[in-house]
């Protein structure tokens, strides 16, 4: 059982001169993301939400262990990203909708592959393998080549190799973006059968419905900076009607008066 927790990390970036172009900004650097800090219990799903360019991936970035925070820590069982981010791996799962799995290997290949790349043994192997595959309805097309498989099919392979290793803390990044609507659901359904499990979980959406449907705490990111925090039913008192959605568009009209002020 793994908390996560989440201590006043700030991340900035230098931008090019293109990246400035696209930004629409003459400033070299965007911090990204801004003293944030929450915390993710086991058999809980937290949600990140916020609109594009809000700081969620970076966030999730630096959780994962994929970039280093400039400021701040994040720490896992007493285990810190900073200095022990080899450790930290054996335990975390990092999932994005985004596809990058080689057409011309097999879901039997790339399973092996990435068990190995973890230090399974055989068996285990075989065990996460039968599980994952026949979660994912992916026995029947172990031997075909992925650039013959749906699109669909793809996505869920890819979340089963990223789970070989059947990590306490899972970190989706936009979970139902780009599936169709059943993968999205057998999705969704999957990491609510992983937090009844105990797995820790964390998820970031600019979906209302996403962190309605899965959320049991709510972080609402806006520029970087959380605006509120809370379980999902604490965080809608705050709201003048009551529901989320009033109170994310309250949130970014704030916002964008304070930015424009
Ligand atoms: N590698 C990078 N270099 C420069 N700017 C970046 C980089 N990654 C993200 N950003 C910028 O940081 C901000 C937050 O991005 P991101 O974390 O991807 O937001 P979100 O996932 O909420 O859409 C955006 O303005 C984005 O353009
Ligand atoms: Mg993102």
């Amino acid at each position: 059982m793994y908390e996560l927790v989440v201590k006043d990390i700030k991340k900035t970036f230098t931008l090019s001169k293109k990246q400035q172009k696209i930004e629409k900004t003459d400033q070299k650097r965007k911090v990204a993301v801004d003293k944030l800090s929450f915390t993710a219990h086991p058999g809980e799903i937290y949600g990140l939400l916020g609109p594009n360019g809000a700081g969620k991936t970076t966030a999730l970035r630096c959780i994962s262990t994929l970039i280093k925070p400039d400021e701040g820590d994040i720490n896992i069982n007493g285990l810190s990203v900073k200095h022990d981010s080899l450790e930290i791996r054996k335990h975390i799962a990092f999932l994005t909708s985004e596809l990058k799995l080689d057409d011309f290997f097999t879901p039997n290949y790339l399973f092996r592959y990435f068990s190995n790349l973890h230090g399974l043994d055989e068996a285990t192997m075989h065990e996460r393998k039968a599980k994952l595959f026949n979660r994912f309805g992916i026995e029947k097309f172990q031997e075909v080549k992925v650039g013959d498989l749906s699109t669909g099919m793809k996505q869920k392979l890819s979340i089963a190799i990223a789970l070989v290793h059947d990590p306490a803390i899972i970190i989706f990044d936009e979970p139902t973006n780009g599936l169709d609507i059943l993968t999205a659901r057998s999705v969704i359904n999957y990491l609510l059968e992983m937090k009844t499990e105990g797995k820790t979980i964390i998820i970031s959406t600019h979906i209302l419905d996403v962190v309605e449907k899965l959320c049991d705490k709510v972080g609402i990111i806006i520029d970087g900076t959380l605006q509120v925090d809370g379980t999902l039913s604490s965080i809608k008192t705050n709201s003048k009607d009551g529901t989320l959605e009033t109170l994310f568009f309250d949130l970014m009209e704030e916002k964008v008066g304070e930015d424009h002020a």
